[in-house]
């Protein structure tokens, strides 16, 4: 199985999730991370271990630009710097009490993190992408890539009459767990990126953009649409090991879908 790390750039999360003024814990296998985002709008990942006592940081506040524990009120600036402990407030903090982070980027709508003293240029996708929903799938990050990665999809989609089209399409591997679906025949979206999370060896968050086509009035539906997708993605892929290999349920009633096609090639 594989071993879940942050030797390469991993999604942890949409950046929609994270608005400025707050904290939210995310797993990658042994990594425990905290993600907030301070008045200046900048995304940050730390270790999620307060240097005193060892409390979550993810149970803290953000203040400004400035991330506090919520147990001894332990203050932490962007840069990770202990600069307040209110038990002494004429001390000044020492230099060492300063918290681990990780390499982080946001691009396409995702929050994404590395080791440190990664070198690689950060993950990048051309156009205008929306983050659109996370998901959590009950199996590891190589059962979900493989699901993407073992052939052909059909999306059955509704075209601007509302009649139904099969548009046949093929995901490609952007690095890492990251799948990346173009639609050139759907007038709701160009494309849909797709970003796993190995959060354990049972368990991967997908987290999914969207590049939308058209109006931005159109965008709400195409994002519902994808949301729909994700949750027959979610039960292929979970059914797999079992050996179910459809849904079971007639296509006519799974409009807004994108399904394995097992029909001729
Ligand atoms: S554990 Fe964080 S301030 Fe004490």
């Amino acid at each position: 199985m594989e071993e879940a790390s942050l030797s390469s750039w991993t999604a942890v999360g949409l950046s929609a999730a994270v608005s400025p003024g707050t904290a939210c814990r995310a797993l990658v296998g042994d990594h425990d991370l905290v993600i907030w985002r301070g008045r200046d709008r900048q995304v940050r990942v730390w270790e999620n271990r307060c240097p005193h006592r060892g409390m979550r940081l993810s149970y803290g506040f953000v203040r400004g630009d400035r991330l506090t524990c919520c147990y001894h009120g332990w203050t932490y600036d962007g840069e990770g710097a202990c600069t307040l402990i209110p038990a002494r407030p004429d001390l000044a903090p020492p230099k060492a009490v300063r918290i681990g982070q990780y390499a982080r980027a946001e691009h396409a709508g995702i929050i994404w993190a590395a080791s440190g003293s990664i070198g690689m240029e950060a993950p990048s996708f051309p156009g205008d992408w929306i983050g659109c929903r996370s998901i959590a799938i009950d199996r590891p990050r190589e059962e979900v890539d493989s699901h993407f990665a073992s052939g052909r999809f059909i999306l059955s989609h509704p075209d601007q009459h509302g009649e139904i089209n099969r548009i046949a399409c093929a995901p490609s591997l952007n690095g890492d767990g990251v799948h990346r679906i173009e639609l050139h025949d759907s007038h709701l979206f160009e494309a849909v990126l797709c970003a796993g999370q190995p959060v354990s060896g049972t368990q991967t968050m997908l987290h999914v953009s969207v590049r939308p086509r058209g109006a931005a009035g159109k965008h709400g539906e195409a994002l519902r649409h994808v949301s729909d997708w994700l949750k027959e993605v979610r039960t292929l892929v979970e059914n797999r090991r079992a050996g179910i290999r459809t849904l079971g349920v007639p296509r006519a009633r799974l409009p807004h879908i994108l399904e394995r096609d097992h029909g001729p090639g």
